[in-house]
């Protein structure tokens, strides 16, 4: 009968424990409890808390997951088994991991760091803890044997979070446990911020571990907290928890003062005195009060008072909790007293200390994350691309740059993956990056063509894939981009790719806009044939140009037979220049340029062989490409690129009066095309080249109307280390030539920013560098002086453009042109500023334009496409 009662009580009993464990695992529910360095796929349930704990391995949000370890066996021996190992990260300065949960829920989230000397080392590290992109905490552990652990109250608005380790150079990072506990969004509530916890106390503790789950359901650490001045009480009974659901266990032991008439002092010292803080204080009645009995008490911070009077309730959680962030004082003192008609002491069951956290950096913008989290994955981007992409500031992945204003997520507006060996096709997940202002993928492996869905980024302004192995074309929308600077497009040195517009079929290269001041069918009819027949025009260069490329890479020496062959004899001539004549001719099926220098020329010739082989080796998409060259005997030639539209100068002074006039637009995107060849010269070219004659007629127009940059070929190579000038024998043309350098003789860049300020006056007015009315000869930054005295922008500019431009970019340009032609070179811009310049008066023309099109207002290209105009002598 004994025996079977046993076995019948060992029935319920083991009844009792495996519904319990089922019930422990319920109450589990939301909770997550990573082990850090335990293996991948592993778990197991702490005995003493009944927690299952899983690897950390598939939270660490990286390439690098850190190296798994354990600690000495000595520290073991007492521990939990999660303090067992740990995950340190020697490698990448910030190392994060990455857990979902759910959002908008407030979350308890505790990291533990137990050092255990893991490492042999016996040196503890310190790092710093970040929650996303806003600090945490440093952890600094102070013993070997010591869990040092970090916990927060905090809501997290997206459905993930990210806990990040920081490398600061004083130790390897490492973490034993990180675990999530869902919380009630009714408790610990602050206006703003998060809670760090400062301390969480069980007064009256009669044990000497901490409790935690499944004592308590959020597995919140209760601490031991006792004072000399003080006696404990407690009750066998259960005490309900209350809102914040303390446990029974901790609410059913109290501190009294050992002295009915003193206070229960709790100073509290926080961890600055800027620091906010919020405290919890829970109260319960733990005798059963005879009827002249009665406990009361007031709560005074820092000798005021502060709350009460509060009777706690009989077995039963009441708790005192600030609603709004208590600013620290020199002393912050809790005294609770029992008001005068109180005939029992205070007491206090529990008490919670948190410091506000202000965690106001905000994520990247969740759509930018995920592009660039795929883009990463894609290329397996091996850059220490950890944690969130943008913030903080200092922590922002390696060639990334990001918009940031303080009140919206940042967004990615650059992304530089130059050298990063990439290979494959340019990954379409880069379109989801839509804010993307600059993407350099240069100097990697990327194969196929050129994705049409970078010209529907709509804010992109640099985009470099130099030095790749994509073929087929650009997108036309691209290069129209490219052409009006809205973009600068670099695609060079890449393997079958043809840059031209041309390449593309459906497309039509219109480029120069002018606005005709008539509307009506009839005229756009006319343009429309027109730009058909350019179209046809085109048919023909389209083929040439594979050929180009392939020209290109035979740039070489001729021979004079060779000359001979491709000029037909000099049946053509094209000009007559300084240097030489022009011929026109067909190497290799393409339309080339014949210069011929006249044996008279006293350059030597082994000083022009060495001129002209570095001169092949300068490329800009505004300089005219020099294809080849001839020395033989007394003949020196130079081949290059023919230039369909001609020079500029025919186009502004168009000697037939037919109303083909370049627009302001197309002017300004010349003038920008110019003013970039140039300078590339100074700035781009080691040593640099000072052109020594820019002008107009060395301004030539590319088949759409790119112009480019001519006869830098002559220009002398400018040594580095002779100083800034070098003294040499003037040349230049009349009307262009740099005072300054004609007087001293001394030639420095800012020479050709002054021929330039002259071409680009010439742009504005149309008008020819001298004039020569009557008696006089008229330069034509005289005459623009004078007109700016009648302050009208509109008399300074080609009157056939009939005012139609905006003021406000035509004076800009004017006065930049003025700039430029200041007399004494230092108060001269220099090139890039000439750049910046000329890009913010095409911008503002652009935005007109923009703007007419929203009144619905007609404009079409009035230029002249199916005329080539012969170049002139270069
Ligand atoms: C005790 O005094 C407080 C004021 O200090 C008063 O609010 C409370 O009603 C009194 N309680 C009893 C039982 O007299
Ligand atoms: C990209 O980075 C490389 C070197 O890291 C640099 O030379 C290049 O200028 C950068 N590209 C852009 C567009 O800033």
């Amino acid at each position: 009968m004994g025996l079977m009662f046993k076995h019948l009580l060992y029935a319920v009993l083991c009844f009792a424990l495996t519904h319990d464990l089922v019930h422990a695992q319920d109450k589990q529910s939301g909770f997550i409890s990573l082990d850090c360095g335990l293996p991948s796929d592993s778990s197991y349930s702490e005995p003493t808390t009944s927690i299952n704990y899983i690897s950390d391995a598939p939270f660490i949000d990286s390439g690098v997951s850190g190296v798994s370890r354990t600690i000495e066996a000595q520290y073991k021996a007492t521990l939990q088994l999660q303090y067992a190992r740990v995950r340190s990260f020697p490698q990448g300065i910030r190392n994060c991991y990455r857990v979902n949960i759910t959002g908008g829920t407030k979350y308890l989230i505790r990291a533990t760091f137990l050092y255990g000397n893991y490492d042999g080392l016996n040196k503890l590290p310190k790092f710093d803890l970040h929650l996303g992109p806003n600090f945490w905490d440093s952890v600094t552990p102070a013993f070997a044997s010591d869990a040092t652990i970090n916990e927060l109250i905090h809501t997290p608005s997206l459905n993930h979070i990210q806990v990040c380790l920081l490398n600061k150079g004083s130790g390897t990072p490492f973490i034993s446990a990180l675990e999530f506990r869902p919380l009630t969004n009714t408790t610990y509530v602050t206006i703003s911020g998060s809670l760090a916890l400062a301390w969480r106390l069980d007064a009256a503790s009669t044990s000497n571990r901490s409790y935690r789950y499944d004592d308590d359901v959020f597995d919140r650490r209760w601490s031991r907290y006792n004072s000399d001045d003080w006696t404990k009480i407690n009750t066998p009974r259960t005490v309900e928890g209350g809102n914040y659901q303390v446990p029974t266990i901790v609410m059913n032991t109290a501190s009294t003062p050992k002295n009915a008439n003193s206070s229960i002092d709790i100073p509290w010292e926080p961890p600055d005195n800027t620091t906010q803080y919020y405290i919890y204080m829970h109260f319960a009645e733990l005798q059963q009060l005879k009827t002249n009995q009665f406990r009361a008490f007031n709560i005074n911070l820092n000798g005021q008072y502060w709350y009460g009077p509060i009777v706690p309730p009989n077995f039963s959680t009441y708790t005192v909790y600030t609603q709004s962030a208590l600013t620290p004082a020199a002393n912050n003192r809790f005294s609770i007293l029992k008001t005068e008609n109180s005939t029992l002491p205070p007491i206090i069951n529990a008490i919670e200390f948190y410091t506000l956290k202000d965690f106001s950096q905000l994520e990247t913008d969740q759509d930018d994350v995920v592009a660039i989290t795929n883009i990463k994955s894609t290329y397996g981007v091996k850059k220490n691309w950890e944690g969130d992409p943008c913030a903080p500031q200092e922590y922002i992945w390696e060639g990334l740059n990001c918009s940031s204003n303080g009140f919206d997520p940042p967004r990615i507006t650059s992304l530089n993956l130059s050298s990063s060996g990439l290979i494959g096709e340019i990954t379409s997940y880069i379109s989801n990056l839509v804010p993307l202002q600059s993407l350099d993928l240069s100097n990697n492996s990327l194969t196929g063509s050129i994705p049409e869905f970078l010209s529907k980024l709509p804010n992109l302004k640099v985009l470099n894939l130099e030095k790749n192995m994509l073929n087929g074309s650009v997108p036309a929308e691209l290069v129209e981009r490219s052409r009006s600077g809205r973009l600068t497009l670099s695609v060079g040195e890449n393997k079958n790719l043809c840059a031209e517009i041309s390449c593309e079929k459906k497309k039509i290269n219109v480029l120069i806009p002018a606005i005709a001041s008539v509307g009506g069918v009839f005229i756009f009819l006319l343009a429309a044939v027109a730009i058909f027949m350019g179209l046809k025009r085109g048919r023909k260069p389209r083929a040439s140009n594979n050929q180009n490329d392939s020209f290109e890479s035979k740039r070489r020496q001729f021979t004079y037979s060779e000359i001979l062959k491709i000029t037909n004899n000099f049946q053509t001539i094209l000009g007559k220049g300084g240097f030489g004549t022009v011929y026109h001719g067909y190497a290799d099926g393409i339309q080339v340029a014949v210069k011929m220098l006249s044996p008279s020329s006293d350059q030597g010739y082994k000083e022009f062989q060495t001129e002209v082989k570095l001169l092949m080796r300068v490329h800009h998409r505004n300089l005219t490409s020099l294809v080849g060259y001839c020395i033989e005997r007394t003949t020196m030639a130079l081949i290059y690129e023919y230039m369909v539209n001609g020079n500029l100068e025919s186009h502004l002074l168009g000697d037939d009066s037919n109303a083909n006039v370049l627009s302001w637009q197309g002017r300004l995107q010349i003038a920008m095309d110019a003013s970039q060849g140039l300078e590339y010269l100074h700035n781009g070219c080691r040593p640099p080249i000072v052109h020594r004659d820019v002008k107009t007629t060395n301004i030539l127009l590319a088949e759409n109307f790119q112009a480019k940059l001519a006869d830098f070929g002559l220009s002398r190579v400018f040594p580095t280390d002779g100083g800034t000038h070098m003294s040499t024998a003037v040349v230049g043309t009349p009307g262009y030539l740099d005072p300054e350098y004609h007087i001293t003789g001394r030639l420095n860049e800012k020479s050709d920013v002054y021929s330039f300020g002259v071409a680009l006056l010439q742009i504005i007015t149309s008008r020819p560098v001298i004039s020569r009315a009557a008696h006089e000869n008229t330069h034509v930054s005289r005459w623009v002086s004078s007109m700016l005295g009648i302050g009208d922008v509109k008399s300074i500019v080609d009157p056939r453009l009939c005012g139609d431009f905006k003021v406000n970019s035509a004076w800009k340009a004017v006065e930049l042109a003025m700039d430029c032609i200041s007399e004494t070179s230092t108060e001269r811009p220099n090139m890039s500023e000439v750049v910046t310049r000329l890009k913010e008066c095409l911008a503002a023309e652009i935005a007109r334009e923009n703007e007419s099109h929203l009144t619905g207002s007609k404009e079409f290209y009035a230029i002249n496409v199916t005329t080539p105009l012969n170049p002139s002598a270069r």
